[in-house]
């Protein structure tokens, strides 16, 4: 209620009761809420970030990717074939390459998702036009002709200069099948599989550390309760061998969303004798459109409150892992994450085909702050999909391709790869929504190799600026600069007609003095200030 409002009642009270000591203390019970709410209001939004006790570093792993064979991911968007006239090196397209190289992406996962479960790579090695193929029956049921396999990948990501991870078939393959992979793949002397990779013109192995053991065998990897995955993946594992210098780090698959259950089963029955656990989230769409690019503030919020879920997740995934693993030594590996629309109109709904939205860089950017803050325990994260599925960095039409908001995402949060974390406290107001709230900031930081600090900044409300002061403890700064990300709609995008309807620019609204840095966040903004 406004002030005057109030004084307008409380004055009619006095003339209709006349109960003149009532009144008083009605109206000082009055006032003391009243300016209670302006303190409220007018107290600033603070940020102290902890400089000198920066300790664990923020594995660049965590800005990794995903790349399935779903939809348009891996053909057109990865692969076109080395007689397409779209520019390739190998049948791989160069411009894709180039945009994920200058994101300096660190790894990718492939080739599942549900379809690692009922892959078989030996029908994806030898003479292209010999490969035999099959039904991908999880997305849209289309003929798959192998012609990107095993080789195509490992050359895929020798272009992009990034680690493979794999993930092997436990629902429908065989402990051998995947053991000869392994074979195949990194074994350096006499070998049925190392032969016969010889035959297909590999001379020398290939590294591959990172080694999934199934994904989603909760369901469509296999429907397993966690008992008998956790056996499974205790026996699988065990053949899956180090060759030539070649050490795996093998990974389990992990539970979906607030599986809790899961996690504490394959802790305690597994724990180890794995690297590394894999939970997979999706912070769906928003509250009632569900499409990715036409939608309301109800929406924004919604999405926005459900990414924010994730900080959650990792905070009891990771309290029952240190039950069973104080030290640490287990990673979490969000290998699946992201926002799921609805997918575009016209496109086959089983391909994931959805547009990419200012909102859903916040939604990565709030995503990498939380990864970020936990990477004593997040050592690895891989968003779905890299090309043309779900939220990806890069959708391509023909020989046309557009960068997403997301993309940029990434291009501004790289600064913090393999940098040390810096603790932060942030104190802030809140984005408020009908009945609802979430902090309406969102912030991580970190000091890179040469010293240099940055900070990440998220300001989710959609129509307020916010001010912001924050105290460097225990550095001085002398100088800063920064990039933005924002637009004025929430629901701006990029499309092959304006592939520039949004993008980062430089950023200049702040005044850094000594240790105290004041920001004016615009609303709806992803920042990244480094300060020297
Ligand atoms: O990323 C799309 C699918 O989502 C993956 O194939 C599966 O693992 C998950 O359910």
């Amino acid at each position: 209620m406004k002030c005057d409002k109030l004084m307008k009642l409380l004055a009619q009270t006095v003339a209709s009761r006349k109960t003149a000591s009532l009144v008083w203390i009605v109206l000082l019970t009055g006032v003391v809420l009243v300016s209670a709410t302006a303190e409220a209001k007018s107290k600033p939004n603070e940020l102290v970030i902890r400089i000198e006790e920066g300790r664990d570093t923020i594995n660049r792993n965590i800005y990794g990717h995903f790349s399935e064979h779903l939809g348009r991911c891996i053909y057109e968007g990865f692969w076109v074939g080395e007689d397409s006239p779209i520019p390739n090196t190998r049948g791989i397209r160069n411009d894709v390459v180039e945009a994920l190289r200058q994101i300096k992406i660190p790894v990718l996962r492939w080739p599942g998702g549900c379809f690692a479960d009922e892959y078989h790579w030996k029908d994806g090695i030898g003479p292209r036009e010999k490969r035999p193929s099959m039904v991908n029956t999880h997305w849209g049921k289309v003929t798959e002709n192998n012609h990107f396999g095993t080789h195509e990948f490992l050359d895929l990501c020798e272009q992009l200069g990034c680690e493979p991870y794999i993930c092997g078939n436990v629902g429908s393959g065989t402990i051998l099948e995947m053991q000869e992979w392994v074979e195949y793949i990194t074994f350096d002397g006499k070998s049925p599989m190392a032969d016969l990779r010889r035959k297909n013109g590999r001379d020398k192995p290939w590294k591959v550390k990172y080694w999934g053991v199934g994904n989603e065998n909760w369901g469509c990897g296999g429907r397993m309760r966690p008992e008998y995955y956790a056996d499974l993946y205790r026996r699988y594992s065990t053949y899956l061998r180090n060759f030539a210098g070649n050490r795996l780090y093998k990974i389990a698959c992990g539970p979906s969303g607030a599986n809790y259950h899961w996690t504490e089963v394959l802790m305690r029955e597994a724990g180890r004798h794995m690297n590394g656990i894999a939970p997979h989230y999706y912070c769906g769409s928003g509250k009632k459109s569900r499409s990715a690019t036409r939608f309301s503030e109800e929406d924004w919020f919604a999405q926005i409150k459900r990414a924010l879920y994730m900080e959650e997740l990792v905070s009891k995934h990771s309290a029952i892992m240190d039950k069973y693993d104080p030290e640490k030594r287990v990673a979490m590996l969000v290998d699946e994450w992201g926002a799921w629309h609805k997918v575009e109109p016209g496109t086959n709904p089983g391909f994931l085909y959805q547009q990419n939205s200012l909102r859903d860089a916040l939604v990565a950017a709030v995503t990498f702050n939380i990864f970020n803050n936990h990477c004593d325990r997040v050592k690895m994260a891989n968003i779905a999909q890299t090309i043309n599925v779900l939220q990806a960095m890069i959708l391509t039409k023909g020989e046309k391709m557009i960068l997403t908001p997301t993309y940029h995402v990434f291009d501004m949060y790289k600064v913090h790869h393999d940098a040390t974390l810096l603790p932060v406290e942030l104190e802030c107001g809140d984005y408020q929504f009908g009945d609802e709230k979430i902090p309406a900031l969102n912030v991580s930081a970190s000091r890179d190799k040469t010293g240099k600090i940055h900070i990440s900044f998220c300001n989710l409300d959609p129509k307020n600026i916010a001010e912001l002061i924050c105290k460097l403890r225990g550095a001085k700064g002398q100088n800063a600069s920064g990039r933005i990300l924002t637009a004025d709609a929430m629901t701006a995008h990029n499309t092959f007609d304006n592939p520039e309807a949004i993008s980062t620019a430089a950023f200049d609204d702040f005044k850094l003095k000594g240790d105290i840095l004041r920001v004016t966040l615009p609303s709806k903004s992803v920042v990244v200030l480094g300060i020297k």
